[in-house]
């Protein structure tokens, strides 16, 4: 079944890393979570894994400030990243794990996927088009996630997705489905989950 991998054993923290040679060996299907400060990753891995307290999550933009690694059955790793944008964090420690983060993303062989994520209520910002253009430029095939929809009125929807759909055309790399989530209220965890599961 597409869910047996997070059904079986789950998940748990392996380690944070802050520099390349910190990273675990290349061994595993690897999945990363991208996005500007506080849009959710962390929040997501935790809804994906049903661990509430795995990923550490907070309302400071910054919260996440290395690059954390779960392991996902024996098979997968998860990738909580740290944040784009503004951070409360001391300029020259945000710049210095910005570099690694983009480093990350540009250079790890076995990055299977992307997900780019997304906050519903503000769509797609010149930084999260930047990153974007990164993973073009790196071959890593990336899926926007919107997140927080919980937050939006239903009727505003459709002008999202169609402004997100808009500048994902613009990107060789992006994967054309977009997956709307709330951490929040569970919606789209299912899809992600299963969508994670059968990789190609
Ligand atoms: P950094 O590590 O700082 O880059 O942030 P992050 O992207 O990991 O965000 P995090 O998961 O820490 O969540 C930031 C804030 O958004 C927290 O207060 C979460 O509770 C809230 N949040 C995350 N997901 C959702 C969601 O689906 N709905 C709502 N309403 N709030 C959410
Ligand atoms: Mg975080």
């Amino acid at each position: 079944a597409a869910h047996r991998l997070f059904a079986s054993g789950g998940a748990d923290f392996l380690k944070g890393v802050v520099a390349m040679d910190g990273l675990p060996p290349a061994d595993r299907v690897e999945i990363c979570f991208a996005g500007r400060s506080n849009v959710g990753k962390s929040s997501l891995i935790n809804a994906l894994t049903g661990r509430k307290g795995l990923a550490r999550a907070s309302n400071t933009p910054g919260r996440t400030q290395e690059i954390n690694f779960f392991t996902l059955g024996d098979s997968h790793y998860l990738v909580d990243l740290p944040g784009y944008g503004f951070a409360n964090a001391p300029v020259a420690v945000v710049e210095r794990w910005q570099a690694l983060l983009k480093t990350y993303l540009a250079g790890r062989a076995s990055l299977r996927r992307a997900f780019v994520l997304i906050d519903a209520r503000h769509g797609i910002k010149p930084v999260d088009d930047e990153i974007m253009t990164l993973l073009d430029r790196s071959a890593v095939t990336f899926q926007a996630v919107l997140t927080k929809a919980d937050k939006i009125k239903a009727k505003d929807r459709d002008a999202l997705l169609a402004q997100v759909r808009g500048r994902l055309a613009k990107h060789p790399a992006a994967f054309p489905e977009i997956v709307l989530t709330s951490a929040e209220k569970n919606e789209g965890i299912n899809t992600l989950r299963a969508l994670i599961a059968t990789l190609p």
